[in-house]
Parts: structure tokens; sequence; C-alpha cells
């Protein structure tokens, strides 16, 4: 009986398109086994995947890449990068390889085992090594990539960040990589499958993204499932996308709020843990093979699929049709059909959105590129209604507040006199008065007495210092905070330090207080000028400890040629005038 109801399942399991290849292939050992050979891999070698690998690994094990059973050896290798097939003729356009540096290569045992570790090093699957080889990465970034312009991500990583030796073999899988984000998302191949039969999907239309989408995308999809008489499967890649890509978590987010406009039961939502390699084409044929795994009968290939854009001559790598050319060359053999997208754009004395091909003349066409979009959200302007759903708009307002929401750091610098922190204190109070943001001050002293207690004024401890406030500073800005800072800061390498730390999450302002020496001396107000000059205080700043005066801060104020309230007013001013308040 029981025989009898795994081959009904089997049967119905068969209406969906069949995996590439022939079979879907998971590489996960059963419990016991996988038991055994975690405790085994123990005693291998250890190697740490990288993002990429660790994305390749998730696919080789859950059958997403079927029909590969492991990273490729050389054999497999040389067809897939000059003929797009494995060794036994299957179509398979991009290398799946585990790249290692050659010490670690040369330190492996004949017929090696070695264990694949996550980044907290957790084994994950085993390797037995069969192939070990180097190869040449500039034809393979020749045939695969159609280039070897380092503009092109997939080439940069290739010929810079990828190791010089391959290891090809199989991997037996001991443990899935371990997510903790959207994770009723995250559906294997066969847990897709299995939802598609449940819910008697059979003719499924996959669409893949790296980017959020809008009401184009919905339209696009929803077209293309009409068209074909099919459900739609949303899939974007989560993996690893082109650098610069909005984060997945925000993608996810806006994914989730657009399906709710969708018609019910029409469209589902799961992600793919793949690291794209932008190479346009040849991707595009890749993506349709791993959508095939997952039980997609057709694969949408709108304009310039994976493509990563110009080259270093500002011209594109890829015709923007070449992803649907070569696809449909080899339709018959994927075994997934492929349904070809012009881009869809707005009408709008129509109101509608149509395919490109379809404007009639006269039509008043009207388009926000990814760039405008990025532009309106920095600045705060509007984003129309039909051009994406206000539930979406706002997600995306949270991850990127227009400028005058995001956090800042204004980093006043000069001699012990010259008006940083009366300065500070100024601003602080004009900032204060004219909004409810949050403004947090990180005075020298204040920050001698807590955030570097015990450090004194040799140049190692000044830098110490500065480093400090630029990692606070750093984490204030991040958190879209504004935060003051008024230290000495005498040297130029440790400002940089500082101003490095804080632009990875927003401006950094600096601002130079020029007040001349004889000045700040004359002013004296903790009379310690007079005691470096009678040498009870050595290493004093501008007495016998250098000051570097920064060449370009964004400004410079000296106080004594106005007073403090206008030195205030010139830096606020400045400060609305970049748009930061
Ligand atoms: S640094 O160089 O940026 O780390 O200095 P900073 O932390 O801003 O200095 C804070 C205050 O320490 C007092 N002080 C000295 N300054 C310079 N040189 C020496 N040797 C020194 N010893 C003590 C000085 O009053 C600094 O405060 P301000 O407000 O600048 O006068």
């Amino acid at each position: 009986m029981k025989a009898l109801a795994a081959e009904i399942v089997l049967a119905e399991h068969d209406a969906l398109v069949a995996p590439h290849g022939g079979a879907l292939r998971e590489l996960y050992l059963p419990a016991a086994e996988a038991e055994a050979l975690k405790r085994h891999s123990a005693s291998l070698p250890q190697w740490t995947l990288n993002q990429r690998q660790l994305c390749d690994l998730e696919l080789l094990l859950n059958g997403g890449f079927s029909p590969l059973q492991g990273f490729l050896g050389r054999g497999d290798y040389d067809r897939v990068v000059h003929d797009m097939r494995l060794a036994d003729g299957t179509l398979w356009p991009i290398p799946i390889t585990l790249d290692v540096d050659e010490a670690f290569a040369a330190r492996l045992p004949e017929n090696a085992q070695i264990s694949l570790n996550d980044i907290q090093g957790t084994p994950l699957a085993v390797l037995t090594v069969e192939d070990v080889y180097f190869p040449d990465r500039i034809a393979e970034a020749q045939h695969v990539f159609g280039t070897t312009d380092r503009t092109h991500p997939g080439v940069a990583e290739l010929l810079d960040r990828t190791g010089s030796v391959y290891l090809g073999g199989r991997v037996q899988g001991i443990q899935p990589p371990a997510h903790y984000d959207f994770s009723a998302l995250r559906q294997s191949p066969r847990e897709l499958r299995d939802w598609f039969h449940q819910h008697g999907w059979h003719r499924i239309v996959a669409f893949q993204t790296r980017n959020p989408m809008h009401r184009a995308h919905r339209e696009l999809t929803l077209r293309a499932a009409e068209q074909v008489g099919a459900k739609l499967l949303i899939q974007p890649s989560v993996g690893r996308t082109k650098p610069g890509d909005v984060d997945h978590y925000t993608r996810v987010r806006c994914y989730k709020a657009l399906l709710e406009h969708y018609p019910r039961d029409h469209a589902t939502l799961s992600l793919l843990p793949l690291a794209m390699r932008m190479g346009g084409p040849r991707e595009a044929l890749w993506h349709a093979i791993i959508r095939k795994n997952y039980g997609a009968s057709h694969f949408i290939v709108g304009r310039d699929h994976a493509g990563p854009g110009k080259d270093a001559n500002g011209k594109p790598f890829y015709d923007p049709y070449a992803a649907q050319e070569l696809l449909a060359k080899h339709e018959k053999e994927l075994g997934i059909e492929i349904v070809p997208f012009p881009a869809m754009v707005y009408v709008a004395n129509r109101d509608v959105y149509v395919p490109q091909t379809e404007v009639l003349p006269g039509d008043e066409v009207r388009d926000i590129s990814g760039t405008e979009l990025r532009r309106r959200l920095q600045q705060g302007d509007t984003i129309p209604e039909w051009f994406t759903f206000p539930d979406v708009v706002k997600i995306l307002r949270e991850r990127h507040p227009a400028q005058a929401r995001q956090g800042f750091a204004l980093f006043f610098t000069g001699l012990s006199g010259s008006g940083k922190s009366t300065l500070a204190q100024a601003v602080l109070a004009r900032l204060l008065e004219t909004s409810s943001r949050p403004v947090t001050v990180l005075d020298g002293d204040e920050v001698r007495r807590h955030l570097s207690k015990g450090l004194g004024f040799s140049r190692e401890d000044r830098d110490a210092n500065i480093t400090r406030i630029g990692f606070v500073a750093s984490e204030v800005v991040r958190h879209g905070g504004i935060v003051i800072c008024a230290p000495i800061a005498p040297y130029d390498g440790a400002r940089s330090e500082a101003r490095q730390l804080v632009e990875a999450h927003g401006r950094f302002v600096e601002v130079h207080v020029s007040t001349p020496l004889e000045v700040c001396e004359t002013r004296d107000r903790k009379g310690l000028y007079a005691a470096a000059r009678a040498g009870k205080i050595k290493g004093f700043t501008g007495i016998d400890d250098p000051y570097e005066v920064p060449a370009t801060p964004e400004l410079r104020v000296d106080t004594s040629q106005v007073t403090v309230n206008e030195a205030a007013g010139k830096v606020f001013d400045w400060l609305v005038s970049q748009a930061l308040v």
C-alpha cells in the first residue's frame, strides 16, 4: 500500500516539469549518515566558504543545480567554459567551481576529503577531491562573460578575488546553511514542487529579479502569466547580487507588500539563495535551468536580463535582447518555455501600462529610472502612484530617508582654546531649537573623562582617542543621528580615519576652527598655555607638539574674526545649504 501511495505521489509530481538532466539531485545524506560524516569532518582539512561558494553549495545540496553532484572537475569545467555543456553534453552555461589558494591545495593529501564550513566553522558538507587544477581565468572570463573588462563585477571577482586553484569532486551534504531571515520564504526545489503539487499548480511561470518591484513589474508578470495561462512564481535572488543593489531585507519587505496587490491564488513568493555573476545571456540560461529544477514550466526573460550595465568605454556589455535570443535558441533542449518580454512603460494619457512595443503614436510615455528613483528618495521628492504602490514607497523611504533625515557628523578640529567647544554648544542650540532630531556631543574634555579615560597625549594615544571618537560617531550616524565632535585632533591621519568610519554611513563635515595660536594663548582659559610655556606641561599642541592644519575641510571658521553666534550661524547655514537639516 505504502509503495503504491509513493508511486502515486511521484506520478502526480511528474505533472510538473522534469528537473534538468531528468532527476532532482539532492545531495544531503540521511540523518544518521550525516551525523557520522559530521563527526568525521572534524579530522579533515577545513575550508571556510566565502559568500559565493556558500550560495553555490546550498544550490548544489538542495538540487537547485541538478544534475550537478559537486564542484566541476577539469573535464566538465573546460566544456562548460567553451561549449556551455557538461562533459556528457548536458547544457550548463556557468562554471560551478570551488576555488582555493595554492597553499591550501598544496597541503592536501592524495584523494583528500575536505570539510566545507560556513564562517562560524559549522561543517555543511564534505568534498571528495577528484581533481585539482589551475584554471585559465582570463579565458574563463572571455568565454563566460565575453570580456576581461574589470568594470564587469563577475570579471572583477573572477580575476581579482578568486583563488588560483580549483578543486573538483562530489559533495555530500551534512546540513543546510543556516538562514535566520525570512525562513518561511526559503523553499528548496523539493519543497516548492510539493507546494505546487498541493495547490494544484502545474503551469508556473517564474520571474527572477534583484531589484525592488514596482507597478511595471506587476503588470509585466501578470501579463506574462495570463499570456501562457500559468500561475506566477516570484523568485528573487537573495544570495548575492550586483554591488550597490538595494539590500535583500528591504527588497523582500517590498516584495511581500507587492504580493498583496496580485489577484488571490495567482502568485507566490519564494527566495533563491543564488550568487549572481551578472553574466547576461549565459546567466539567463542558468537562471532558466535553476527555475526548471524548482518546478517552473515557464521563465520570463526581460530586457537585458542579468546585465551588469556598461563597460569601461560606456558601451553596454550585452545587447539587451541577447539573453532572449540565446534562450530561444536552446528552448527545446532546455525543457522550460521562455516568455520573452519587452520593458513595460506607463502611458499617461491612457493611464495604462503597455509593453514598449505597443506604444501608439502620440502616447505620453512616462518612466522613472533606478537613478531617478534614488534621487527622489534622497531628496524626499514625491514618487507618483502610477509608478509604485504607497506601501512599497514607505518601505523604501524608511530604508533610504531623505538627506534631511540622514545622520551626519560635525567634526570641529583646532587648537586648545580655539573655540571648538563653545561653537559646538552654539550649533547644538540651533539644531535643538529648530528640530527634534537626536544630537550627541563628543567634546574633547568630556570624551577624555569617559570614552578615552586613561589615554595621555602621546601621538599614539591621541590617535587612539580620535579613532574612538570616529567609531562612536559612525555608530550615531548609522542610526540616523547627528553627532558633534570637538577634539583637538591634531593629526591628519587620524582625522581621515574618523572620516572614513563615518562616511560608510553618512556625511562627515570637518570644520577647522582656525583661530590663531596667539589668540588661543592670550585667551588661555585653563592656564594650560602658561604652564606649557613654563615647561610644566610637555608636548602641548601648538607649543611643543604639532598641529597639522587640515588641507580641505568642509568649512573653516576663525573665532577671532567673528562672534560665536556668527560662527555658529555660518556652520548652520552651510548645513542647510547641503540639505542636511
Ligand atoms: S587630542 O589631541 O585630540 O587627543 O586632544 P583632546 O582630547 O581634544 O584634548 C582635550 C583637552 O586636553 C587638554 N590638554 C592638552 N591639549 C593638548 N596638548 C596637551 N599636551 C594637553 N594636555 C591636556 C586640553 O585642554 C584639551 O582641551 P581643549 O578644549 O582643546 O582646550
